[in-house]
C-alpha cells in the first residue's frame, strides 16, 4: 500500500490506472469506513482511499480541532483491507491559498444537516469535486449513514458531469445498533448508553410507515417528544422521499426517515430507508 501525501505523485501513481473505486474520509477509521472499502474492491481494481479533515465542511463553534486524528492506526487498517493507495494531504496541499471558488450545492443542501450547519454542504461538495479531480476515480463509494450527503454527491456528479459512477454502503452499526461514527468516541458511558434511542425512534417511525400510518407529522413530532424527554438537543426527525429529498407524501412509495440531535456536547445523525406495503 502506498501512502501519498502530495498531489503530483499520486497522479504519477495513478497514471496508469483505469479502474479506480475511490473512498474519501476524513480518518479515524471503523467498521463503517471498511465496508466502504470492501464495497470499493468488489467494483474496481484499484482502490484509493482519503483520509483529510476537511476545515471547509466545519463550522468555527464545531470540532475541528479535536476531531480524531490517528493517521498511523487508520493506514494499518486500510493496508489489512487491501487498499492500494492512501492519499492523505496535509491542509496546505489541498487548500494552498484560501479556497474562493467554491460549490454552491443545490437548495436541499439548506435544509435537514444544512438547516443546523450552514455551509456544511458547501465545504462537503468543495472538497469532494477537488478529490475527484485529483484522483479521477471511475467509482466512489459514500455510505448512506450520510444520506443527505450521498444524495448531494450524486447531484454534485449528476449536473457537473462527472464520470464517476457513485455506490452507496449500507449504515455498519453497533451490536445495540447505534450507527458507527468517529464521533461517537466523545460520549462518556451513560451518553453512549442513551445514544442508541436515536436508532429506536427511527425503527418506531420506520414501523408505524410500514404498517400503514400516514399521519407523517405526528410520527415525527411523537418521535421528537421521546427524544427530547431523554435530555437529547433533538435538530430533527424528518419523513422524506428517498430520491429527491423532498417532504414525504402519503402516497410515495420509497421514502427515508432520517434523525439528528445531540447528546451533551456530541452530534448524532442517522437514517433508516422504509419499505412501505403494497396497497
Ligand atoms: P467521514 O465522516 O469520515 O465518512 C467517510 C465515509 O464513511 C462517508 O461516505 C460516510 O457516509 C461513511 N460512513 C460513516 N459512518 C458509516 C457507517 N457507520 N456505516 C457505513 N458508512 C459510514 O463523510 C465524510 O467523512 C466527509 O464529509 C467527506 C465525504 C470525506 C468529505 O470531507
Amino acid at each position: 500500500m502506498d501512502v501519498i501525501t502530495d498531489i503530483s505523485p499520486l497522479r504519477t501513481r495513478l497514471r496508469h490506472e483505469s479502474s479506480i473505486a475511490f473512498v474519501p474520509t476524513m480518518g479515524g477509521l471503523h467498521e463503517g469506513h471498511l465496508s466502504l472499502i470492501r464495497v470499493a474492491r468488489q467494483h474496481r481494481e484499484c482502490v484509493v482511499a482519503s483520509i483529510f479533515v476537511n476545515r471547509l465542511q466545519f463550522a468555527p463553534t464545531e470540532d475541528f480541532d479535536r476531531y480524531p486524528r490517528t493517521l498511523e492506526q487508520d493506514c494499518a487498517l486500510l493496508e489489512e483491507q487491501g487498499v492500494h493507495v492512501v492519499f492523505a494531504p496535509e491542509e496546505r496541499t489541498l487548500y494552498p491559498a484560501p479556497q474562493e471558488f467554491t460549490v454552491e450545492p443545490s437548495p436541499i443542501a439548506n435544509m435537514l444537516e444544512g438547516k443546523y450547519r450552514p455551509g456544511f454542504f458547501r465545504g462537503v461538495a468543495t472538497v469532494v469535486l477537488k478529490l475527484f479531480n485529483i484522483v479521477q476515480p471511475q467509482t466512489a463509494v459514500l455510505g448512506k449513514k450520510d444520506y443527505q450527503q450521498l444524495h448531494i454527491v450524486r447531484e454534485l456528479v449528476r449536473q457537473f458531469n462527472l464520470p464517476i459512477e457513485i455506490v452507496a454502503g449500507e449504515t455498519v452499526r453497533a451490536p445495540d445498533n447505534l450507527a458507527l461514527s468517529s464521533r461517537n468516541r466523545y460520549l462518556s458511558n451513560e451518553e453512549r448508553a442513551e445514544a442508541t434511542r436515536l436508532y429506536q425512534v427511527l425503527s418506531q417511525v420506520k414501523r408505524e410507515i410500514e404498517g400503514g400510518n400516514r399521519n407523517f407529522a405526528g410520527l415525527e413530532e411523537n418521535a421528537m417528544k421521546t427524544l427530547i424527554s431523554h435530555g437529547w438537543n433533538a435538530d430533527y426527525v424528518s419523513i422524506r422521499e428517498r430520491d429527491t429529498l423532498a417532504p414525504a407524501q402519503p402516497r410515495d412509495g420509497n421514502m427515508v426517515v432520517l434523525g439528528a440531535g445531540r447528546l451533551g456536547k456530541t452530534r448524532l445523525i442517522d437514517n433508516l430507508e422504509i419499505i412501505p406495503k403494497k396497497e
